[in-house]
């Protein structure tokens, strides 16, 4: 169960009659959330994955772990960061390394990256999943070929059955691709973007693979939704602090391995409402290591920053050595006063509460960010479901090396 506790002071302070004055806008959002409008399937939970395709996902994943694979996942931006941040969220800080079965590639143009790979998966066995929306994106389509390339020489008859390709429904041309060669093919919903596709197939066979309870991740989300309201109301306090020129919101987090969660959530909210000059501009911030770097500057810098800060409730405890209280504790203690700190520098910190870290609570959280995010971009008069800013450097590229490639 989600809670919100608000920590302002003085220019941060959110008035009741500020927030009142959103009564009507939300009440047209709300209404466009649940219509069913273009590109809007992934707010009905029932839409993003059928029974069918969650049986076959279970059955590959089995089939997978069954086989001793790693499981090499291809994909950049929305189609990778959910999986790849619970993961890391749910696993153990340190763990035989050898036991990692989801692996993500595909995200950067780093040969030595790919290079390592291939020198690290030596004898293991492993499957390809080429995650990619558009199937057209540099980035993914190049780590793919090589990948691939490696895997006819691993398998050089058999290696059709290690490639599974997951696309847009409609319109991608790696549904022939699939076809033709015989890989295994997921599609994904066409009414869903890469970052609201965390629920769809794009992130339930790497959460399958890596042992996570889809389900139980599904169920949250699912109950969630049933009242959207506080989502509504992260969206409000954000708009009205960013109207009172608090334009960058850090995410800030207290345990080490959410941070992939919070660059998740920093792709989720920049892309979505980071527009005609206009969004609040997501930063991640690690604590209690950045208390000792930016912790300067928001508690003392220019008034610009607020911050969303992630309580997690119940935390695997350990003793401290010397106090009668365990790390957890004296965390969220640290928490508090920072935030109370934070907020007497003028930096106001939105807190949201989470029990624990577990499959339920995240389908809630994932469910809330999808809707807060939304809401933020239609508060800003833009299109949350597209990312024209990155089509000119795009441009660009394009043009420097068409002539590279055949
Ligand atoms: O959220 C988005 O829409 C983007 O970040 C995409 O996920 C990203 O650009 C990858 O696109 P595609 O899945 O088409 O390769």
């Amino acid at each position: 169960m989600i809670t919100i506790d608000y920590l302002t002071h003085s220019a941060g302070h959110i008035t009741k009659a500020e927030v009142d004055a959103y009564k009507d806008k939300l009440q047209d959002i709300k209404a466009k959330l649940h219509s069913h409008g273009p590109m809007l399937d992934w707010s009905d939970i029932d839409t993003t994955i059928t029974p069918e395709q969650l049986a076959d996902i279970k059955a590959l994943a089995k089939k997978i772990n069954s086989t001793h694979s790693i499981l090499i996942v291809i994909g950049v931006g929305g189609s990778y960061l959910g999986a790849e941040s619970i993961q890391k969220a749910f696993n153990k800080y340190f763990s035989d390394f050898n036991d990692r079965n989801v692996i993500f590639a595909g995200y950067n143009l780093s040969g030595e990256y790919l290079r390592s790979l291939i020198e690290y998966l030596g004898n293991k066995n492993f499957y390809i999943n080429y995650i990619s929306k558009s199937g057209t994106t540099l980035e993914p389509s190049l780590a793919f070929e090589t990948m691939l390339n490696y895997a006819k020489q691993r398998y050089p008859k058999k290696y059709p059955q290690r490639v599974i390709i997951t696309t847009n429904e409609k319109g991608s041309p790696l549904l022939d691709v699939a076809k033709k060669e015989g890989y295994h093919l997921l599609t994904m919903p066409e009414n869903i973007g890469g970052r609201y596709s965390l629920l769809t197939p794009v992130g339930v066979l790497p959460l399958c693979v890596c042992g996570v309870n889809v389900d139980d991740m599904l169920r949250g989300a699912r109950d969630w939704s049933q009242n959207i309201d506080l989502a509504l109301e992260y969206a409000v306090a954000r708009d009205i602090l960013y109207h009172k020129g608090y334009k960058v919101d850090a995410f800030t987090i207290y345990e080490p391995k959410l941070s992939d969660l919070a660059s998740w959530w920093q792709q989720l909210f920049g892309e979505t409402q980071g527009k005609h000059k206009k969004g609040i501009f997501p930063i991640c911030n690690v604590n209690t290591a950045n208390l000792h770097s930016i912790g300067q500057y928001l508690q003392d810098g220019e008034d610009i920053i607020f911050e969303t800060v992630l309580r997690i409730k119940h935390l695997d405890d350990f003793k401290l050595p010397n106090a009668d209280i365990s790390y957890a504790d004296l965390n969220m203690i640290v928490l508090d006063q920072v935030a109370t700190a934070h907020a007497m520098g003028n930096t106001p910190s939105i807190v949201i509460n989470i029990d624990k870290i577990d499959e339920y609570n995240f389908g809630e959280l994932v469910y809330f960010f999808f809707v807060a995010a939304a809401a933020g971009a239609y508060l800003l008069d833009v299109n949350p479901f597209d990312q024209p800013g990155v089509e000119k450097y795009k441009q660009l590229v394009k043009q420097k090396t068409k002539e590279l490639f055949h």
